[in-house]
């Protein structure tokens, strides 16, 4: 199931952009450096524009999602633009009763649990998502050679946010069914393995050049069990979307020992948090994958000093990999000072100049 593109991966003009090269695990002018959730609530001129507007409807508005999502690159000069999304519109596009509540997070009104509730997870259509269309058509214009990364959410960290109804840090009522009913569990990540593929295809297809998986919370799985109950969705997600040559990051957070099978799903590049070195991680994947990461980003709260030893640690331990992406081990804190991301970008890009 490959894509047809007008504009080919290739002839892109973000192709020979740092940051794809060192996806593709080719040479780089510097090591690329984005930062997950770059976008957002660090940036005052993102408070400004976002002013009165709750975050779904802010995402559906295609000039404000647009603005919001260039104006990291504009301020840090970071190699990459994230879309600027949520893992759960794709849900409400289908017609979930959700809301992501401020401090909070997404909360669901009728939890996820039984068979009869899948119904409620219909296809996705690139209709009830033509917001995305219409802002990654007006983003690429802007972006010139600057790539841009689409995402969706992996279909464990989703189900964990329709089954418990909100936030959780035990996903006790995800595992329960996972454990308890390994059928209707199988049944609700491929239906949600189908979304997140037909999301993905959608901003791709609009001129996304990379795409990025977040399982945020897939590291509360021993291995075992992500390989049995897991893996099989994340890998249908990623062969859905293998045939238009874009790369495909997947990411985690305390998957230290998840890494090898994360990269196994079909990832071209995977993302670590802090708690492993990148040469440590290295081992784990294995050869013929990217990888990105991983400063703890609680670090950018230190001195300017502090921040610049902890860098270099980041990028010793990178030294020998075949492909570098630098980005924090998890997204952006809110309450970061930006000028401390601004000197981080340009810290990585003068100490790896080549
Ligand atoms: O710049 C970027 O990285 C793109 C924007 C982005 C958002 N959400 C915007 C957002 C991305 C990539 C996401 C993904 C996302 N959303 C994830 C995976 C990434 C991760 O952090 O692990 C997850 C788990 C979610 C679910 C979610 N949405 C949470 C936990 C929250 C925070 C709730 C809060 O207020 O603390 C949200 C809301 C959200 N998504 C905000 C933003 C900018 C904050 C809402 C606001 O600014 O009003």
């Amino acid at each position: 199931p490959s894509g047809q593109q007008t504009e080919t991966p290739a002839t892109s003009a973000a192709y020979d952009s740092a940051f794809l090269k060192a996806c593709r695990r080719e040479p780089v002018p510097h090591t690329p450096v984005w930062f997950m959730r770059q976008a957002g609530r660090s940036l005052p001129e993102y408070l400004k524009v976002r002013e009165g507007i709750p975050m779904l409807e802010s995402c559906m508005q295609p000039e404000l999602v647009t603005e919001i999502t260039l104006q990291p690159v504009r301020r840090h000069k970071v190699d990459a633009a994230i879309y600027f999304s949520d893992i759960v519109v794709p849900l409400k596009a289908i017609g979930i009763d959700l809301d992501i509540k401020p401090g909070v997070g997404p909360v669901v009104a009728e939890p996820i649990r039984r068979r009869e509730d899948l119904d409620r997870l219909r296809a996705l259509t690139p209709d009830d998502v033509a917001y995305v269309t219409e802002a990654i058509g007006m983003l690429t214009g802007e972006l010139g050679a600057t790539p841009l990364i689409g995402f969706a959410g992996a279909p464990f960290t989703l189900a964990s946010y329709l089954v418990e109804g909100g936030p959780s840090r035990n996903h006790e009522h995800t595992k329960a069914l996972m454990y308890g009913d390994p059928q209707l569990w199988a049944d609700l990540l491929d239906r949600l393995a189908d979304i997140t593929a037909a999301f993905l295809k959608v901003q791709i297809e609009a001129g996304a050049s990379a795409v990025q998986l977040f399982d945020s919370w897939v590291g509360a799985l021993a291995p075992s069990d992500y390989r049995r109950s897991v893996m099989p969705a994340s890998a249908k997600v990623f062969r859905a979307v293998e045939g238009y040559g874009v790369p495909r990051i997947h990411f985690g957070v305390g998957t230290g020992e998840l890494l090898g099978l994360m990269g196994e799903a079909g990832a071209d590049v995977v993302g670590v948090d802090w708690r492993v070195p990148l040469d440590e991680a290295a081992r784990r994947v294995g050869p013929g994958k990217a990888l990105q990461g991983n400063l703890d980003p609680a670090v950018l709260f230190s001195t300017p000093e502090a921040v610049e030893a902890k860098t270099r640690e980041v990028l010793d331990a990178a030294a020998g990999l075949e492909g570098h992406v630098f980005n924090l081990g998890h997204g952006v804190l809110p309450t970061t000072d930006p000028d401390a991301l601004t000197r981080l970008v340009e810290y990585v890009h003068t100490r790896t100049a080549r």
